[in-house]
């Protein structure tokens, strides 16, 4: 097993063993940040972050995780470079990969990052599209293997809407980790068809159960980590707001929920999240649409068994992994 030189894309490209390995080199590297011991195992090098939709875990991790390996982060910010408008993503990456020993790619379609990938000739790593965020699985692994051991067989219920990137993502995770994937969603927001199938496959290898409930009190049944993501997407058009409360209100995260699934259970998100009305969108929805907490309330939020900020720190711990596991030969 070896990541050197490779992208990391999604993780259906990854074995179970390679996924573990990740793990284990950001355990290992958070030890050492804790305990403040220098880790520039990747001196001198250069790495172009490139974020075509905005950002701050994602964008933070990799700049303070590339100062962490000794090397220079140069940010490309959503608009004032010639990505996409006046130069096409082959000669950006023909470019990009003169100048740099790895790229990171936040934007659109999952094929975006793939030809980074297949024309720059450096590793790629994706920072999120809208079928794939495989940087932030990492995070809920390590996050769920710190809270509660191990991942094998631990039951991880998504709600809301499972088709898009972290869906998929916690899925293909769920998948080639042996773990208990439920997404719990109305039908029209299950993932994909062909994306399951995979899945399956993968599942009849590793152990994985996989099942797609729409009640929200029989998928929550004995649930260690209820998981949830915003409604509306990055990218996605603001009109579309009032169809997903209207459809997604029953998915919202409450406290009947994680007591429904028992004393273990925990809750996680992505993040950012809408539990009140301390943003922008956030006070504009409550003022259009009455709504004072989207996907998750406020009390589960900020509860005891909300550990969303051990997952949004752990963000940067794996995102080191993976840049040093591209970039340093013999790490993994
Ligand atoms: N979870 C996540 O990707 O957060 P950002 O959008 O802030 O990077
Ligand atoms: N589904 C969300 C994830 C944000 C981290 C989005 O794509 O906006």
């Amino acid at each position: 097993m070896s990541l050197y030189k490779k992208s990391f894309l999604k993780l259906l490209d990854l074995s179970t063993e390679e996924i573990t390995g990740l793990l284990d080199l950001a355990a290992f590297l958070k030890e050492k940040k804790k305990k403040g011991e220098l880790h520039r195992y990747c001196e001198g090098r250069n790495v172009a972050l490139i974020f075509e939709k905005t950002s701050t875990r994602t964008r933070c991790s990799f700049e303070v995780a590339a100062a962490d390996l000794g090397m220079h982060p140069v940010y490309l910010d959503p608009k004032s470079s010639q990505i996409g408008k006046k130069e096409s993503i082959a000669d950006t990456a023909r470019v990009l990969g003169r100048m740099f020993d790895g790229i990171e790619y936040r934007g659109f379609g999952q094929e975006i990052v793939e030809d980074l990938a297949k024309y720059s000739g450096v590793p790629v790593w994706n920072g999120l599209t809208n079928e794939f965020h495989p940087t932030q699985i990492l995070a809920d692994f390590l996050t769920i293997r710190e809270h509660f051991g191990t991942l094998q067989g631990k039951k991880l219920v998504y709600m809301g809407d499972a088709r898009y990137n972290m869906g998929n993502s916690l899925m293909v995770g769920c998948a080639k980790m042996g773990m208990h994937f439920v997404a719990c969603a109305p039908a029209d927001y299950m993932p994909g068809k062909e994306l399951v199938d995979e899945c399956l496959k993968i599942a009849a290898e590793t152990g994985a159960v996989l099942e797609f409930i729409e009640d929200p009190m029989e998928a929550t049944k004995n649930a260690d980590v209820i998981y949830t993501d915003v409604w509306v997407s990055m990218g996605e058009p603001a009109e579309i707001w009032k169809q997903r409360i209207d459809d997604l209100m029953p998915y919202q995260v409450r406290m009947e929920y994680l007591d429904n699934a028992g004393p273990q259970c925990r809750f996680m998100h992505c993040l950012p999240a809408f539990h009140d009305l301390n943003t922008e969108i956030g006070f504009e929805m409550y003022q259009k649409f009455g709504c004072r907490e989207m996907e998750v309330t406020d009390e589960v939020f900020e509860s005891s068994r909300s550990i969303v900020f051990d997952e949004a720190e752990n963000r940067m711990h794996t995102i080191k992994a993976v840049m040093a596991a591209s970039l340093c030969e013999n790490i993994i």
